[in-house]
């Protein structure tokens, strides 16, 4: 049976990865299709400095990514360069020629991944992006297919394999993030600049598209609150173990009575929690409907082979669908708002909260930190100080009972005026309900 022909455009880390998947495998997708996929352009800068195998010699090899989305003869074209400039230009020629298009890239679809679909439906086109978020678990199927049927009330992530393992290393070793993050740098696990990794806009970027799929909204980067976790420190895993708990950075989108409530943040989890158990870098997607109640998914983050797994079944999905004769068969990215699960603040957020504080020891610290927190009625559950602390710089934590995100924003905002911190107190909330 005749080929469907594919362009790869971006030859990096996914889409070396994506080029041995359809090497090697090439004829169990045959067999799995009843046709092959032939790779018909390959396309980056600096073409001319890789070599191919054999299987690629018929391709057109080219720098300018116009060439691969122009040929006649190519039905999908892979996005695999990244970004939101050149990448968002590649989707929107393709899809102004009818040609489909497989995407590993969650920056874009993040940003603009509503306003793609909406131009991928009117052009009749198939736009597929399962590899760009949490490259190894196959989310996007689940949550467009799998658990369709159900209504989804909350959907938990650990989506970003750099900061698992550094927070689970940190947890391991007793080594300070700094130390931890230096070592993954050398090691080529993190990149040189580890903003988007530790600040939380990697994580953000795959909540917002994982959120638009599981709700059905429009939603975007900026409706998500967002912290890293550049603060965590070993004495909070020996405080986090001493209340039966760990740290991770929780990815959480949550329907409320009000709306929807999304956020990236350092979260302490119950250590019995199924989440507790995503160690190194690896991720995992925790759903929750009101049918079906909890699915669990875990996986590979991201990697080459992982992530060309997730692009070349994306392909392989497409291809059907083309000889099928139908541009697209499951729901869309995103419906219009429905209201009820609109983002709203993270402040209206109601949790018990762990509170760590570094002070010049002095006597009255606890007295005045207790009168902060009753202004604005929180109630103590325990005050916790490990026995070997340094007396000069003494870590010590208080616990509170649920309350809201707004009321320990504004006890954090009474304390700020108090002069015995060594540095600001961290607040982070505890997940006693996971
Ligand atoms: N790495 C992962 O594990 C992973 C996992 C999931 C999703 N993703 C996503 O997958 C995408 C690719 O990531 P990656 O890690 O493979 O990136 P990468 O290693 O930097 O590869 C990007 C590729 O795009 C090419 N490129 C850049 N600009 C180009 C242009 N104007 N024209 C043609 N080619 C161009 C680059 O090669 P030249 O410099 O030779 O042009 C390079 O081959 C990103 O959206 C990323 O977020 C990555």
């Amino acid at each position: 049976m005749d080929p469907v022909n594919i362009g790869i455009i971006g030859l990096g880390n996914v889409g070396w990865g994506t080029l041995d998947v359809l090497a090697e495998n090439a004829r169990d997708i045959a067999l799995k299709l009843g046709f092959p996929l032939r790779v018909r352009g390959l396309c980056s800068r600096n073409i001319a400095a890789k070599k191919f195998p054999a299987d690629f010699d018929c391709a057109l090899k080219t720098t300018d990514w116009r060439d691969i989305v122009n040929l006649p003869d190519v039905h999908i074209v892979a996005e695999l360069v990244g970004g939101t400039g050149v990448a968002r230009e590649i989707v929107e020629a393709a899809a102004g020629c009818g040609k489909s298009v497989v995407t590993a890239n969650k920056e874009l679809m993040a940003q603009a991944g509503a306003d793609l679909w909406d131009r991928a439906i009117a052009s009749r086109i198939n736009l597929a992006m399962e590899a760009s978020v949490a490259g190894g678990i196959p989310i996007h199927a689940v949550l467009r297919e799998g658990i369709s049927g159900d209504r989804i009330t909350t959907l938990y992530g650990i989506l970003n394999g750099t900061c698992n393992y550094i927070l689970t290393e940190i947890e391991r070793r007793r080594a300070s993030f700094e130390e931890i993050l230096k070592e993954a740098q050398e090691a080529g696990y993190a990149e040189a600049d580890p903003s988007a990794d530790v600040d939380g806009y990697d994580s953000r970027s795959k909540l917002a598209i994982l959120a638009a799929l599981a709700f059905g909204e429009r939603i975007v980067p900026s409706d998500i609150y967002t912290e890293g976790i550049r603060r965590i420190t070993p004495v909070d895993f020996d405080y986090a173990h001493l209340l039966h708990h760990t740290i991770r950075l929780v990815c959480a989108a949550r329907q409320s009575p009000a709306g929807l409530i999304l956020s990236v943040r350092p979260s302490l989890i119950p250590e019995t929690t199924i989440l507790a158990g995503v160690r190194g870098a690896y991720n995992a997607v925790w759903v929750r409907g009101k049918f079906g109640a909890d699915t669990f998914y875990y996986g590979r983050g991201a990697g080459p082979h992982p992530t060309g797994v997730a692009v070349v079944s994306d392909l392989m999905r497409v291809a059907r669908e083309i000889r099928g004769g139908s541009p697209e068969r499951v729901s869309p990215f995103a419906h219009a708002r429905l209201g009820e699960y609109e983002p709203i603040s993270v402040t209206l957020h109601e949790s018990a909260y762990y509170l760590r504080f570094r002070v010049e020891d002095r006597p009255g610290i606890i007295a005045q930190l207790a009168t902060a927190l009753a202004a604005e009625s929180i109630s103590i559950d325990a005050v916790l100080q490990l026995p070997d602390a340094n007396w000069r710089d003494l870590p010590f934590v208080i616990t509170v009972e649920p309350t809201s995100e707004a009321s320990i924003r504004a006890a954090m905002a009474r304390m700020a005026e108090l002069n015995f911190f060594i540095e600001p107190p961290l607040a982070l909330p505890m997940e006693r309900s996971l």
